[in-house]
């Protein structure tokens, strides 16, 4: 735990997340990571609609998503609604006044006029960056571009601890479209303040971005990178697998030559271990094969679930929630 316990200094409590923008990953501290992960056990029988909770009554957020969103949009509008507070926004940019040319800032400026907090998907990275420099209100990064998306890191690290009872100690594989995938970079650097081992494995010209495996060497992780799954999948206690990023292509051709390049399937998790854990952002393509669903390995559909807890408590977190 030394990593950890050095990034526990300067670290900030519960009581001073209020306000805060959660842009990337890097925003964050371990301490600030286990607050949002303490939390967000305690949201769980709130989130199943076990109990109720009027936590974030008079509280609105608004929802803004540029881009394509099943997970993120529902789990978020969800943990708000769950919380007994309410949504704005929109999920299709041609029902809004970007359709006619408004400029990012301009919706964010009415954003903060009518909400408390501001969710934003966009397709460009540094777009949530942009958009916190215009809003006095909390600003959370539902995923900008090819950069980064903290929150999906937080539910990811949340079912990593909820699965293996730890983070630390775990030897790590994440594999598919590191290059593209943000969901990836987000996860690789936060990880990188754990102690684990980590195994890059990536269908060639789809390799992590240099300056996240210099910054994860630098912090000391035991790191390998590949490209063959078949290789890596032995020693993995936890298999993230991630689609091609097919929108992020500049040339679609590019797209042809990898796409149907790996595939986890039964024959694959013969050689994994028995308690290896199988994840993925989801949406899935076809890396994962429809038979792993029912087996022990396969955790993803609960990661999915675990967004809503995890948003549950970063949204209380930043908006200063009342009693749950
Ligand atoms: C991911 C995303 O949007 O980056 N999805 C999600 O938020 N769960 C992963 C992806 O689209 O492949």
């Amino acid at each position: 735990m030394k990593k950890a316990e050095d990034m526990k200094r300067g670290a900030r409590g519960a009581e001073d997340f209020r306000g805060r923008d959660v842009i990337s990953i890097h925003d964050l501290t371990v301490e600030d990571m286990e607050t949002v992960f303490d939390l967000a056990r305690e949201m769980v029988p709130i989130a199943r609609g076990e109990k109720k909770s009027r936590a974030l009554e008079g509280h609105i957020m608004a929802s803004l998503f540029f881009e394509p969103s099943t997970r993120t949009r529902l789990s978020f509008e969800t943990a708000m609604k769950r919380l007994g507070g309410e949504v704005v926004g929109f999920s299709d940019v041609s029902s809004s006044s970007v359709k006619k040319g408004e400029t990012l800032a301009d919706t964010i400026r009415m954003a903060e006029a009518y909400a408390d907090c501001i969710v934003i998907r966009h397709y460009n990275e540094g777009a949530a960056r942009l958009a916190a420099r215009f809003s006095s209100r909390p600003v959370i990064n539902g995923g900008d571009g090819a950069g980064q998306h903290p929150t999906q890191t937080l539910l990811d690290l949340f079912t990593i601890r909820e699965e293996k009872g730890r983070i630390d100690d775990n030897h790590i594989v994440l594999a598919g479209d590191l290059k593209y995938g943000r969901t990836v970079h987000s996860l690789a650097f936060a990880l990188s303040l754990y102690d684990v081992s980590l195994h890059f494995v990536s269908p060639k010209g789809l390799e992590m971005p240099r300056e996240v495996v210099s910054e994860v060497k630098n912090r000391g992780v035991d790191l390998r990178e590949g490209h063959d799954l078949s290789r890596a999948i032995g020693d993995a206690d936890v298999l993230y697998v991630t689609r091609i990023q097919r929108e992020r292509f500049p040339d679609p051709t590019e797209y042809q030559k990898v796409a149907g390049s790996y595939r986890v399937d039964m024959d694959l998790l013969s050689r994994a271990k028995r308690d290896l854990i199988i994840m993925h952002p989801l949406p899935r393509v076809d890396e994962i094969a429809p038979e792993v669903d029912e087996t022990s390995f396969a955790v993803y559909f609960k990661q999915a679930f675990n967004g809503v807890p995890v948003r549950m408590a970063l949204l209380h977190l930043v908006l200063g929630g009342g009693e749950i």
